[in-house]
Parts: C-alpha cells; sequence; structure tokens
C-alpha cells in the first residue's frame, strides 16, 4: 500500500485524502456526489487539522530535497546541476516564496529549472513549506 512506508497517523491521513480525490476524479458524476458528501461529513467529525512540522518535512523531503536536500544546503547532484538556491543564504519574501513554489522557474530553453507545484500541492501545504523554507535561515 502507499502509505506503509509512513509513520504518523497525520501524514496517512493527508495522504488518503489526497489519493481519495484523485480517484474521486475518475468516477461517474452521481457517485461520485455521494462520495465526496461522506468524504465531507468525514472531514468535518474528523477535523481538518493544521499541517503539523512533521508532515510538512516529510512533504519538504519528497517533493523539495531532490534539489534543495534535507538540509536545505542544495547540495545535491541535481541541485548542483539545476543551480538550486541554498535556502539558508536566501532572503526572499513570504509572498515571493510562494510564487516560486506556485509557479516554479523557468529555464532560459523554456523548461523548469524549479517545476511549478500548483497542481500538486494544495495552499495549506504550501503555506506549512513557506515557514519550513524560512527556518533553515541562519
Ligand atoms: C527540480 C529541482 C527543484 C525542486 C524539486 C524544487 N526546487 Fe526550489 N529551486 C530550484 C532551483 C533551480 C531554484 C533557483 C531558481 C532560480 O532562481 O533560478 C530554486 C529556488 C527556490 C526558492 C527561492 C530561493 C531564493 O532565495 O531565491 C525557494 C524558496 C524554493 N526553491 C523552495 C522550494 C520548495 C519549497 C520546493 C518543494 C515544494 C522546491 N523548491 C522544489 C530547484 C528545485
Amino acid at each position: 500500500m502507499w502509505f506503509d512506508a509512513y509513520q504518523s497517523d497525520t501524514v496517512r491521513l493527508q495522504y488518503c485524502r489526497r489519493m481519495f480525490a484523485n480517484c474521486l476524479r475518475r468516477l461517474p458524476r452521481p457517485l461520485r456526489k455521494i462520495l465526496s458528501a461522506l468524504a465531507l461529513a468525514g472531514t468535518l467529525v474528523l477535523g481538518n487539522a493544521a499541517i503539523s512540522e512533521e508532515e510538512t518535512a516529510y512533504l519538504f523531503n519528497k517533493e523539495c530535497a531532490s534539489c534543495h536536500g534535507k538540509d536545505g544546503k542544495a547540495r545535491t547532484p541535481v541541485g548542483r546541476k539545476l543551480g538550486a538556491k541554498d535556502l539558508r543564504e536566501s532572503k526572499t519574501s513570504d509572498a515571493e516564496i510562494e510564487k516560486q513554489i506556485l509557479e516554479g522557474k523557468k529555464a532560459k530553453d523554456g523548461g523548469y529549472t524549479m517545476p511549478a507545484f500548483k497542481e500538486k500541492l494544495d495552499p495549506d501545504e504550501i503555506k506549512a513549506l513557506i515557514s519550513f523554507v524560512k527556518k533553515f535561515r541562519k
């Protein structure tokens, strides 16, 4: 199963929620409506807790560390190749970080140096990641 490797229940919940949303999109409409109503009721009962530090670290390691490194120093092979910034030296504002995560960064050849995450991460996750990357600063 996809969530076996994850330790915390909250992370598991988060990923189940996303997988569920992905599956829903492929179902016929009436079925989708019933299931999303059930899911909404479930969310209301369980509460939609803020993203924990642990979940954010998990997200960073999964989505960002290949280039930025788990320590934010960007000393990974891909990070070096693409010229990823050392997040400890970063001085960008919250708004700029948000834009960077949402839109990514275009390379001169039209490709991306940093991919855009707007389709992949939801606003809560992005908000959590903004404070997470700022913690690397000295
Ligand atoms: C495929 C490699 C790659 C991945 C994955 C990646 N980045 Fe980046 N990131 C870069 C590169 C390259 C830059 C520098 C872009 C530039 O300014 O030319 C950058 C720049 C940034 C900056 C701006 C730093 C500054 O001071 O200008 C932030 C913040 C950032 N990344 C956060 C993230 C976060 C958060 C994630 C995960 C959601 C992520 N990155 C995933 C390659 C990556």
